[in-house]
């Protein structure tokens, strides 16, 4: 590969260095090119537009590869847990046991919420959207750790983020029974991170909670395949945020804005509906097909297509799996599973998918797990989120040690040119 690529402008030649990814990613550097030739690149989407150099997560789109650190999905999915991950995406090495237990102790030992947060989340009506309330909440989490704000030493954000890690579950379960009209509980620090998750998000007043092993073991699985997937829309929103030093807090408050949208971590939501139209509908699949096909139609199918993965999403395939596991272990028959099964074969048998290298996505298959959990559909991308938030404070911190600028990108203007001011009785 040569080492500088060439651009020629108006008769004039520039010379910017190539760089080559230890995964053998090939991108330009074009840091000097504006100064060097005065003009600038255009990118609507960033389709084409490398926005850092990561160590974190590697995807190969073409493959269907997902790692995390250099461990694949698959091994990742099958063998550690959840905290494990958490603390590989962030610290880049995977944790010994003694590593793992201090992790584990630190968590527990900041898992309380502020009693006076419950004030901030009863100010929102049970009808409020879990999203909209979680990254409020996220963003108040400020006002009582000051001190986690604008951190620059390592020390200070280990704080920082065990401080989140600890209480963002919380917030998360609190946004379930603000909606359920039930009371606000902190974590019970005898049970595991997932199972903690899971009491407060389930468990009743004066009754007994104890979680199913399945849905534990489910969730943790659920959990690790979303805890990071590189410059997604969330994540580079995570990373523009911090970039200007609003601290990790604030940061992860705008991921969690930006994974809310449906195009995005929004999708598993809009999945299970779209199937629940589609049984509503009698079950007949090849009409959204259709529909998804139709250009003057804005219905696309959700769960499918990626702007990475020209082949299958490795974590669907794994989803797909666990879901028709995990609905056998709780002996639930969901028939949008089979709904979903058939979607997905018409689909992939079908030119305009397969012309476009739509497959499922990680959204696809997601929700009919969570449901048999017995988690309510507006909740899903709430568990996206606390699956992600690994990843998105370990590409936070990944940007802050680097020293990277702020994030500022360039525009073409194609506006009005200067024209003189009217007085309003001349308009
Ligand atoms: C996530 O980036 C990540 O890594 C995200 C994520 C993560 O872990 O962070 O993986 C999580 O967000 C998964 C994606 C969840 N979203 C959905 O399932 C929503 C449905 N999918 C699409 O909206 C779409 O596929 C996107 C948004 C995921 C990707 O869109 P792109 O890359 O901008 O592609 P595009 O919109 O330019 O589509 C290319 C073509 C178009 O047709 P033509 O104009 O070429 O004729 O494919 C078509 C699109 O119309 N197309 C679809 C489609 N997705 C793309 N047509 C019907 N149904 C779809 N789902």
């Amino acid at each position: 590969m040569s080492k500088v690529a060439t651009l020629e402008i108006d008769g004039k030649k520039y010379e910017f260095p190539v760089i080559v990814g230890s995964e053998n990613e090939v991108a330009i550097d074009i840091k000097n090119l504006r100064g060097e030739s005065g003009v600038i690149t255009l990118d609507p989407g960033f389709k084409n537009t490398g926005s850092c150099e990561s160590a974190i997560t590697f995807l190969d789109g073409e493959l269907g590869i997902l790692r995390y650190r250099g461990y694949s999905i698959e091994e990742l999915a099958e063998k550690a847990e959840f905290l494990e991950v958490v603390f590989l995406l962030i610290f880049g090495e995977l944790p010994n046991k003694e590593e793992l237990g201090k992790f584990k102790e630190d968590i527990k030992a900041q898992s309380e919420v502020n009693l006076d947060m419950k004030k901030v989340i009863k100010g929102f009506p049970p009808t409020a959207h879990p999203m909209g309330m979680l990254s409020s909440l996220t963003s108040a989490l400020i006002a009582f750790n000051p001190k986690s704000v604008n951190v620059d030493s390592e020390e200070d954000m280990y704080k920082a983020i065990v401080k989140i890690l600890a209480k963002f579950p919380t917030l998360a379960a609190w946004t379930l029974r603000r909606r359920n009209d039930l009371p606000l509980e902190n974590s019970d620090n005898s049970l595991g991170y997932v199972e903690s998750f899971l009491k407060m998000m389930f468990q009743k007043p004066g009754e007994e909670y104890k979680a199913n092993k399945n849905v534990v073991d489910a969730l943790d699985k659920l959990l690790i395949l979303h805890a990071d997937h590189e410059q997604n829309c969330s994540t580079s929103t995570v990373r523009i945020v911090g970039s200007s030093q609003a601290g990790l807090f604030a940061s992860i408050s705008a991921g969690v804005s930006a994974l809310w949208g449906p195009l995005h971590g929004g999708a598993n939501q809009a999945v299970i509906e779209m199937l629940e139209a589609i049984k509503a509908d009698g079950g007949d699949t090849s009409k959204f097909i259709a529909k998804a096909k139709d250009k003057d139609d804005p219905f696309r199918l959700m769960g499918f297509g990626h702007r990475v993965y020209k082949n299958f999403d490795p974590r669907a395939k794994i989803i797909k799996k666990a879901a028709d596991e995990v609905l056998a272990e709780l002996g639930v028959d969901d028939p949008i599973l089979e709904i979903a099964k058939g979607l997905e074969k018409a689909a992939l048998e079908d030119e305009y998918f397969v012309e476009r290298k739509l497959y499922p996505n990680v959204d696809f298959y997601s929700g009919i797990i969570y449901r048999a959990m017995g988690i309510p559909t507006e909740m899903f991308t709430v568990m996206f989120a606390v699956g992600r938030l690994p990843g998105w404070i370990a590409q936070w911190r990944e940007m802050r040690l680097a020293k990277e600028p702020i994030g500022r990108p360039r525009q073409v203007y194609i506006g009005e040119s200067l024209r003189g001011f009217k007085e309003l009785d001349k308009r």
